[in-house]
């Protein structure tokens, strides 16, 4: 069961947070302080600077430190994963896509720089996030990421998204394994990764970075449930971004495809498969109180 432990998670989550954001934060802005094409660099500013919860760095740093590594290690894999997360964002939000005006509390990148800018911003991250990740010299953390966020992963889950919501609209129905392996796609894979390249950066041998991969895919899993969860009952000055759009554009998710109920059972299953992969590790308690915070986040 999930709730009991809700309290102790929540205090340990903010003790990761406490430690580990004053590491993180100022190395995610200071590639894009110097250059000539500076209006973009404003750009990716712009998004990165809006916040956002972290999970994906932080779930990295305390991957690596689950299996005894050290946040050094993990830390070019942590500023990747904010890169690619934060420019699939901010073309997650172009009109072409979901067609968002708030994201991070303020309008969206393509609202104040335009869809131009908004694009090349997004193209600007996600190639800093190869060089970063580059420059620490691991070219199998380089594959794993490429792979994650590239069109077998993240860039293939955002396509069939995005043609779910074509198929909705010309009343073709899709079953609820189809919607599992968009979201599996689109936000699983990412997150998936981010304990897989923790692992891998902090050095976590063969079972260990199974169990790693078996937690990362049911909480990415859990992840974009709870959000087509917000999405449906939260709002917008809670959220940072709008709520109530699935519905508004015809997105099949865990609600309007199993009610919330169904959601917060699926929710709370995929949760608990997490949990089962956990007690193996050399220091689990962090993971596993992320795990229960994300499931009960309320944004
Ligand atoms: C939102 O991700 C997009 C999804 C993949 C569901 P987050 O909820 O992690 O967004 P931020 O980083 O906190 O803004
Ligand atoms: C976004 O899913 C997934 C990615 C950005 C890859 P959503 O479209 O549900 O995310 P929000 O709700 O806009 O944050
Ligand atoms: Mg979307
Ligand atoms: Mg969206
Ligand atoms: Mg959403």
């Amino acid at each position: 069961m999930i709730p009991p432990e809700a309290a102790k998670a929540s205090d340990q989550v903010r003790a990761d947070l406490d430690r580990l954001l004053p590491v993180l934060e100022p190395r995610l802005l200071t590639p894009f302080r110097l250059g000539e094409a500076m209006r973009l660099a404003e750009g990716m500013r712009y998004s990165l600077e809006a916040g956002g919860k972290r999970v994906r760095p932080v779930l990295c740093l305390l991957a690596a430190e689950s299996v005894g590594g050290g946040l050094e290690s993990a830390l070019p894999g942590a500023i990747a994963l904010e890169y690619v997360h934060t420019y699939s964002l901010i073309h997650d939000d172009l009109p072409a896509m979901d067609d968002d005006d708030l994201r991070r509390g303020r309008p969206t990148n393509h609202k104040v720089y335009g869809e131009g800018h908004a694009i090349l911003a997004g193209d600007g991250l996600l190639t800093e996030a190869f060089a970063v990740l580059a420059a620490s010299g691991r070219a199998d953390a380089v594959a794993l990421l490429a792979e994650a966020a590239g069109w077998r992963g993240m860039v293939g889950g955002q396509a069939l998204d995005l043609e779910g919501e074509a198929l909705t609209a010309s009343g073709t129905d899709f079953g609820w394994e189809h919607l599992q392996t968009i979201h599996r796609l689109k936000t699983g894979a990412l997150l998936r990764a981010s304990v897989e390249l923790g692992g891998l950066l902090g050095g976590a041998d063969s079972i260990q970075q199974a169990s790693l991969r078996a937690y990362g895919e049911a909480i990415g899993l859990a992840f974009q449930i709870q959000d087509d969860i917000l999405d449906a009952t939260s709002d917008a000055a809670t959220l940072g971004k709008r709520a109530g759009k699935d519905q508004g554009r015809g997105k099949i998710t865990y609600p309007s495809l199993l009610g919330l109920d169904g959601a917060r059972r699926a929710l709370q299953e995929a949760t608990e498969r997490a949990l089962c992969h956990l007690p193996s590790l050399p220091n689990p308690s962090s993971l596993q109180a992320w795990a229960r915070y994300l499931a009960e986040r309320i944004a």
